[in-house]
């Protein structure tokens, strides 16, 4: 479907084993890249994981899983270690996992607040840590963060204030790592996959929030995942330090 604009490169995708991470995964495999897929090492996602594999594999690309809790720094570390150490590199990295909560400040509890924070936020910069210089080294780099429509809005909480700044440590990251590598995001509105998780909470939000866009619709896991792979070819090599909005316009701010 593709060409293979990134034959030979190495992706990491974290958060990856299903849902978005996974098509995001899949995309990058389809322009040519292999793949490391992380998430939390759960027995109830080790299908999901294999068969996942399976489908990297069958676009002619190497493909590897490796599990770890991203709320831990020493997780982290030997997460990309281990990556760069089974590929020789890493070349595109996908910082993806990202939890939710919106739960009120004053009912929070602080493992919430620390959980939200470090695996959206915190762990953009400790993956960086380890894999800009291996990016810097060998000429060429990646890195797409993960924000999300909840950064234009107040009323989103703990999740809201990470992915607002994900949006700020993307331009302050982009600015330390040039020239051979760029740090761009990516902020969905609400991804159509995801609604009945939403609707459980509040049942009219998916209805409210197409009648914002202008487009009257909701985007996809694979219209990201598209938009996440796009960011790595050519098309967007003189690109850095931006947030793209994906959202069918429902965030244009208005009175
Ligand atoms: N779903 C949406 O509508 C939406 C909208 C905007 C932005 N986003 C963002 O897109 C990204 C992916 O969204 P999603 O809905 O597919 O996410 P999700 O909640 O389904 O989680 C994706 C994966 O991340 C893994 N994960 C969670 N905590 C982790 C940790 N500590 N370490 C490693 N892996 C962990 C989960 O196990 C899961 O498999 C997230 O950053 C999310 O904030 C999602």
């Amino acid at each position: 479907m593709t060409e293979k604009l990134l034959k030979g490169k190495v992706a990491l995708v974290t958060g990856a084993y299903r849902n978005l991470g996974a098509v995001t995964a899949e995309m990058l495999a389809s322009y040519g890249a292999s793949v490391v897929i992380n998430d939390l090492d759960l027995p109830e996602i080790e299908k999901q994981r294999d068969q996942l594999l399976d489908r990297i594999r069958s676009h002619g690309v190497q493909a590897t899983a490796i599990s770890a809790d991203l709320s831990r720094s020493d997780q982290i570390r030997s997460m990309c270690l281990s990556a760069i150490k089974y590929f020789g590199k890493v070349d595109i990295l996908v910082n993806n996992a990202g939890p939710f909560s919106m739960d009120p400040y004053l009912t929070m509890k602080e493992e919430i607040y620390d959980r939200v924070m470090d695996v959206n936020l915190k762990a953009v910069y400790l993956t960086a840590k380890e894999i800009v210089p291996v990016m810097k080294a060998n000429g060429w780099g990646r890195i797409v963060n993960m924000s999300a429509g909840s950064a234009y809005v107040r009323n989103h909480s703990i999740y809201g204030l990470a992915k607002l700044g994900v949006q700020i440590i993307t331009e302050e990251l982009a600015l330390e790592v040039g020239p051979e590598v760029t740090v761009n995001a990516v902020a969905p509105g609400q991804i159509y996959e995801s609604l009945p998780e939403i609707l459980e909470i509040d049942p009219t939000f998916g209805e409210r929030y197409m009648a914002r866009s202008p487009l009257k619709t909701l985007v996809t896991r694979k219209e990201v995942a598209l938009l996440i792979a796009s960011l790595c070819t050519p098309a967007y090599d003189k690109v850095t330090g931006v947030t793209l909005k994906i959202d069918a316009g429902a965030e244009i701010w208005r009175f």
